[in-house]
């Protein structure tokens, strides 16, 4: 009798008709999607791979000339305060000359990293901190595909104010992702009174960082907006686990800064999951409008999404130009 070969299932060639139609025809749009977003606009650019582009250009007016429904997911840590990357302060950070950027009291002998104060805004600049979230908020919006996630970075003072602008322009809250991390915030004695009052801190010490969890309303059923667009939900971490929203992660430090060396930094390990988590069948196109160092557009190569970052500050753009295949390339420890 003639034997009867039979393939095991993971040699089989793959059949085209098991990748549903719905499936092939959005891989085929996002495909098309970002050969038009890599190239929106005149400003300057760096084609970082065959995934990944930073741009040099401001974030609003970046955000006004993206076509409408052209992203599915935005991951970023904008200028919490605003101020602090505003050329008033930012000079004074780069000339170690303060203004709203302090080096944290240090009573170890180790060498601090200058951090934003944020409570010393005035009424003035939240007024205008308020504008420009709404601005921002607006923009991702309107470029947001239906069910397209957004992640935001704010810190505990601000973050109300923050998500507040994203909620007005609306996108729907989501909750909020709280990154564990130790910081040098907060827990200092009254100033030139430390010994009097040893027992008073004036602000808790800080141990976390919220980033708000927004979503562009879906249309339909999230089976229907899933099918359509490729959002609406988040991917999960395995079949067993889905994401979670608290994720605990130390500051970013030694090799990874070498690598990149900006003020706000956010580190890769940190990072992934959160881009990992924004596309919920791992396919479209991430925007982060204040990529800085590149942390985001590093994680999506890492990960193999496709992704688009501006920054306005030349000094940056250079810094992640330069940083992305290491960066993209670091290996970490979960
Ligand atoms: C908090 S940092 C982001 C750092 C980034 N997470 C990283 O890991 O490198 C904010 C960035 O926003 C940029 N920025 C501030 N205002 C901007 C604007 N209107 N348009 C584009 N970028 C802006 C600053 O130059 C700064 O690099």
């Amino acid at each position: 009798m003639a034997t009867r070969i039979i393939q095991p299932p993971a040699a089989r060639a793959p059949s085209r008709q098991r990748v549903p139609t719905w499936r092939q025809a959005l891989t085929e749009r996002i495909d098309d999607q970002w050969d038009l977003v890599r190239e929106v606009g005149a400003d300057r650019r760096e084609h970082l791979s065959s995934n990944a582009t930073y741009v040099l250009a401001d974030a609003v007016q970046f955000l006004a000339e993206l076509p409408p429904n052209s992203i599915h997911a935005v991951v970023t840590d904008p200028p919490y305060g605003v101020i602090e990357y505003e050329q008033k302060d930012h000079q004074k950070l780069r000339s170690g000359r303060g203004g709203v950027w302090r080096i944290p009291p240090s009573f170890d002998g180790a060498k601090r990293s200058p951090l934003p104060r944020f409570t010393v805004l005035s009424e003035e600049e939240l007024t205008k901190l308020h504008s420009f979230f709404s601005a921002i908020a607006y923009g991702i919006h309107r470029a947001l595909v239906p069910g397209g996630h957004a992640f935001v970075a704010a810190n505990p003072l601000l973050s109300t104010m923050t998500f507040h602008a994203f909620q007005s322009a609306g996108l729907e809250k989501r909750g909020e992702v709280i990154r564990l991390v130790t910081t040098l915030r907060g827990g200092d004695r009254p100033k030139g009174a430390e010994k009097e009052f040893s027992d008073v801190s004036m602000m808790a010490r800080s141990g976390w960082e919220p980033w708000g969890i927004f979503r562009k309303p879906m249309i339909g059923t999230a089976a229907a907006n899933l099918k359509a667009w490729g959002t609406g939900g988040l991917r999960r971490i395995s079949a067993d686990e889905p994401f979670r929203d608290v994720i605990p992660c130390s500051p970013t430090r030694g090799r990874e800064r070498e690598i990149a060396p900006h003020p706000s930094l956010k580190p890769q390990r940190f990072m992934r999951q959160l881009v990992r988590a924004a596309l919920p069948l791992g396919v479209g196109i991430i925007y982060d409008p204040f990529a800085g160092s590149g942390s985001t557009l590093a994680a999506a190569e890492a990960i193999g999404y496709r992704a688009i970052g501006t920054d306005r500050d030349v000094e940056y753009f250079g810094i992640a130009t330069r940083a992305f295949p290491a960066l993209s390339r670091l290996a970490i420890v979960q």
